[in-house]
């Protein structure tokens, strides 16, 4: 038995994101919370014949206490989305207080759960549900994740097509580490599943690993203020959600990157420290999952001088980003 939560799932991707996990054999509940709309979209989600028991809830009369009463798995997407001109870090100011607050629940009520943070800023969102788990005593790294996802799925994609073979697309593997911003975002090209072809030369790199960090700039600017990515973040959420549901339900050997707190495995986060050359506490790293949350950190990796260079780039402002969100919730940090 598997129950699964989405926080924000009226929204942009939280109603595609209940529908793939609707969708997802392995989930048996299906609780979804919202300020507006849930009642619609759980009765909608219901008729779907597959084996999760849908129900939505809104605020009044405890609605957030009874949605995640059992959660096994639960998915965060809830907040504002970014417009033209806007940064991540600019949604700091009203997704900060939105995730704080539904944090503050999980810790009551669902503590033991394993927690996919895919509210933006990313880099911030994760250090605030720690910050806050820490305050009521339950927080283990082990079962918080920022969801860095759809970086790898775009990475496979602009890979694949460079390859000109996008039916391979679901097998290529780019691993990407960091954060989930701009120059926080690290792709590692040189340990792609599938090499560029010998013609790619170094402006070649360049630009695909831009194309990659600011991939979610293509998507916000093609929407013209009709807000960011949401199809292909349902996708990559729904993806991350089912994997760390297969490990909690005893499959071995199940690796995905995520933003994770580095204590989560010490011995794995140290290594990562000494390969970054800094004690950052947050880092996008390849996770192994188990049946109790992270299960080993792993090492970059080989990087080369380029990805050297795009390591040391994102350290100032993954710093920055991860400070800031640790101090709303503890001013002394
Ligand atoms: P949206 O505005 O379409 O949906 C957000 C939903 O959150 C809305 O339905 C809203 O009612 C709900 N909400 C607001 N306050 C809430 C609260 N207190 N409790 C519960 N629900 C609440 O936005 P969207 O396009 O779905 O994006 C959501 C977030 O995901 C944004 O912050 C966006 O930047 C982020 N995002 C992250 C990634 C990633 O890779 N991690 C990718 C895309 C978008
Ligand atoms: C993305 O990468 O698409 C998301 O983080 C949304 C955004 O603001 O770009």
């Amino acid at each position: 038995m598997v129950k699964a939560v989405v926080l924000g799932a009226a929204g942009g991707i939280g109603q595609p994101l209940a529908l793939l996990l609707k969708a997802n054999p392995l989930v048996t509940a299906l609780g979804l919370f919202d300020i507006v709309n849930t009642p619609g979209v759980a009765a909608d989600l219901s008729h779907i014949a597959t084996p999760a028991k849908v129900q939505g809830y809104l605020p009044p009369d405890g609605g957030l206490k009874k949605a995640l009463t059992g959660a096994d798995v639960i998915v965060i997407p809830a907040g504002v989305p970014r417009k033209p001109g806007m940064t991540r870090d600019d949604l700091f100011k009203i997704n900060a207080g939105i995730v704080r607050d539904l944090a503050e629940e999980i810790a009551i009520t669902a503590p033991k759960a394993f927690i996919l943070v895919i509210s933006n800023p990313v880099n911030s969102t994760v250090p605030i549900v720690a910050e806050v788990l820490k305050k009521h005593q339950v927080f283990d790294p082990k079962r918080l994740f920022g969801v860095t996802t759809l970086d790898v799925v775009r990475a496979s994609t602009f890979v694949a097509e460079i390859v000109k073979d996008t039916t391979i697309s679901p097998n290529v593997t780019v691993p990407v580490f960091g954060g989930h911003s701009g120059v926080t975002i690290v792709p590692l090209l040189s340990q792609s599943s599938h090499p560029l072809p010998a013609s790619f030369d170094q402006t070649a790199r360049e630009a695909l690993t831009k194309r990659i960090q600011f991939g979610g700039d293509e998507v916000v600017k093609a929407k013209d203020g009709g807000g960011s990515a949401t199809l292909s973040m349902a996708f990559a959420g729904a993806q991350f959600a089912e994997k760390v549901i297969r490990a909690l339900k005893g499959e071995k050997g199940i690796i995905a990157p995520s933003y994770v707190h580095l204590a989560a495995d010490g011995a794995g986060g140290k290594t990562v420290q000494s390969e970054i050359g800094k004690d950052l506490t947050y880092f996008s790293v390849p996770v192994e999952l188990g049946t109790s949350g992270i299960v080993k950190i792993g090492a970059l990796g080989p990087t080369n001088d380029y990805e050297k260079s795009l390591i040391r780039a994102a350290i100032p402002d993954l710093e920055d980003n991860i400070s800031k969100g640790e101090s709303f919730i503890q001013p002394s940090k």
